[in-house]
């Protein structure tokens, strides 16, 4: 199974745990946007009702497009269920998100849901995060500042541009910094590491946001559960 094949399977999966009159929140990268596709097609073929908040703009846009109502978090400030991809899974389910640049919106989508269910294919999994880079967002005019502090902390940072060689923006506008840490031993440590350099908004390290993740390898789908 080919790694596309392997999210195509889990994102269809993760459809199954949606229900008529949820609030649900949308992701963003391409497991989530496979997601997406996939609760277009359910809510057509089933005329279910659900109302969804998108955690970048990217997806608002796509979820529109298949027809399903996306509304703003102003508008449905609390959220049923919340589907996305992540880049890596420990076995604790903790988290680095990001490689997509929307950790700061999925953070906040992720947090008002009652529920968080990821979904990964078998690649994902790791023993220990920290061999995908640590996407932090920060704020355009504390880079050197934060870069500074980063360098300190041995955190080999590294702010992301895009392929032209101009800066990656998120979409609200601000930077991000990728951290080659190569190995997170101490996740909560590292988290609050990040966090207390100003200017850092918000860091990629989801930890102990999930109790499901669904891996989708040659074994169809499994669960990991805490
Ligand atoms: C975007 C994310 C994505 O969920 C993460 O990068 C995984 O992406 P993909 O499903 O494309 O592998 O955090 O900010």
């Amino acid at each position: 199974m080919t790694q596309d094949e392997a999210k195509a399977l889990v994102a269809k999966r993760a459809v199954e745990f949606v229900e008529g009159g949820m609030r649900v929140g949308l992701g963003t990268g391409s497991t989530a946007t496979m997601f997406i596709r996939a609760l277009g097609e359910h809510v057509k073929q089933t005329g279910i009702k659900i109302r969804c908040v998108a955690s970048s703009d990217a997806s608002a846009k796509l979820g529109k497009e298949l027809g399903l109502e996306v509304l703003t978090l102003a508008e449905l400030p609390e959220l049923d269920l919340y589907i996305d991809g992540a880049d890596e899974v420990d076995p604790q389910l903790n988290l680095i998100k990001g490689g997509g640049g929307a950790m700061l919106r999925e953070k906040i989508v992720a947090s008002s849901s009652k529920r968080f269910i990821v979904v990964v294919d078998h690649t994902k999994v790791v023993p220990v995060l920290g061999k995908f880079p640590l996407p932090l967002e920060v704020i355009k005019m504390a880079l050197p500042l934060v870069l500074f502090g980063l360098n300190k902390l041995a955190l080999n940072p590294k702010q992301r541009k895009r392929p032209d060689g101009s800066d990656y923006l998120t979409d609200e506008n601000n930077f991000v910094v990728d951290c080659f840490c190569t190995a997170i031993t101490d996740p909560a440590k590292t988290a609050s590491d990040v966090r207390n350099l100003v200017g850092v908004v918000e860091h990629g390290l989801f930890l102990g946001m999930t109790n499901l993740v669904l891996v989708a390898g040659d074994n169809g789908v499994t669960e990991m559960t805490r």
